[in-house]
């Protein structure tokens, strides 16, 4: 059986992009694949965060994802930090890692321009870590946002050069995954490119209901078409790339058609939007409000995904040092 793993940095609440980008693809993959999925909080150590808010956001992320959909005895569901093999094999890739190719990924690039204070090795090696996450159980296939095609790229290229360089087939090649085809990426609702934590323009999965229609009412838009079949600025083609996730193609083909036709009122855009949003995100949260109290289920599901990751991981790092040369005398 094939092997699917993802995660997603505990930085704080799940959004929609999360949500459209990894979380639902994994979902439906639960049945027919071995399945992993955790939190990725050993990568949010790189901007420092306050070790009570870590904690809390740890927490929510477990929260949600059980919330969304995602079964603990289906899939392994388990914390990155519980999983002390992964430390140690981040250790052992390191040394196939090269300084120029870490420092010029994109992703390293740009935060490092958002936080220069704090440029710290962590950052540097961030890449590694994450081909770390998803090696270690030897992942076929990775459900992730577009965001995150590169950090795949560079996951094939460390574990092939691991195989060339001691000569074995261990590693195989994990592909990105999207059940629709091309991986994709939810923008923000503030006419900019992606819907992110950091860039403060997201809607939560545990929004409730009023604060999403606030927030979709108050989605930049523009003064409108003037002619026919014209082609949507960036604001507009945002609230519809929203529009294609959440509602269904009749809804999408009604607005297309009245965009076509100059006759949109983007009043109606939004109060459809709002609502197909909330279609989606309502039973989700108010899962999160049954389950976030309940410590003994939290605590339950989190040492038993520890211990099936555990027992994937060390089987994959008891071969890698063997490989590596790291035998018992
Ligand atoms: P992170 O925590 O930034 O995001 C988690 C997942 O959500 C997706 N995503 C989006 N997809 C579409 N549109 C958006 N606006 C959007 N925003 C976020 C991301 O593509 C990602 O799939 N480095 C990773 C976490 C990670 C990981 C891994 C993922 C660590 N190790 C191993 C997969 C496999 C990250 O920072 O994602």
């Amino acid at each position: 059986m094939q092997t699917v793993l993802s995660g997603i940095r505990s930085t704080g609440n799940l959004h929609l992009g999360n949500y459209y980008g990894a979380l639902r693809n994994f979902i439906k993959m639960q049945d027919q694949y071995n399945c992993y999925f955790f939190v990725a909080d050993y990568h949010s150590l790189t901007t420092h965060p306050d070790p009570k808010i870590l904690y809390e956001n740890v927490k929510n992320v477990i929260t949600e994802y059980l919330a969304a959909g995602l079964d603990p005895e289906k899939s392994t569901l388990y914390i990155q930090s519980d999983v002390p093999e992964i430390p140690e094999l981040y250790l052992l890739l390191n040394m196939h890692a090269y300084m120029g190719e870490l420092a010029k990924t994109p992703s390293f690039k740009e935060k490092a321009r958002k936080q220069p204070e704090n440029v710290n090795a962590g950052l540097l090696t961030y890449p590694v870590l994450m081909a770390t996450d998803i090696l270690i159980h030897r992942a076929n296939f990775v459900p992730v946002g577009k965001d995150q095609e590169q950090h795949i790229e560079l996951t094939r290229k460390f574990g092939r050069r691991f195989n060339n360089f001691y000569g074995v087939e261990f590693f195989p090649e994990p592909q990105a995954f999207n059940f629709g085809t091309n991986l994709i990426k939810i923008p923000g609702l503030d006419g900019s490119g992606k819907m992110g934590k950091s860039e403060g323009n997201c809607i939560y999965l545990k929004d409730d209901p009023k604060s999403i229609e606030k927030k979709v009412k108050k989605a930049l838009t523009d003064q409108g078409p003037t002619e026919m079949n014209q082609a949507k600025p960036e604001c507009i083609e945002n609230l519809f790339t929203i529009l294609r996730v959440v509602s269904t193609p009749e809804t999408v083909n009604y607005f297309e058609e009245k965009w076509n036709t100059c006759e949109i009122r983007y009043g109606d855009l939004k109060k459809q939007l709002a609502e197909d949003i909330i279609k989606v995100t309502e039973p989700i949260r108010e899962r999160i409000l049954a389950i976030e109290n309940d410590a003994a289920y939290l605590h339950k599901v989190t040492k038993l995904g520890a211990e099936k990751a555990r027992e994937s991981a060390s089987g994959t790092l008891r071969e890698v040092r063997e490989i590596m040369g790291f035998r018992p005398f």
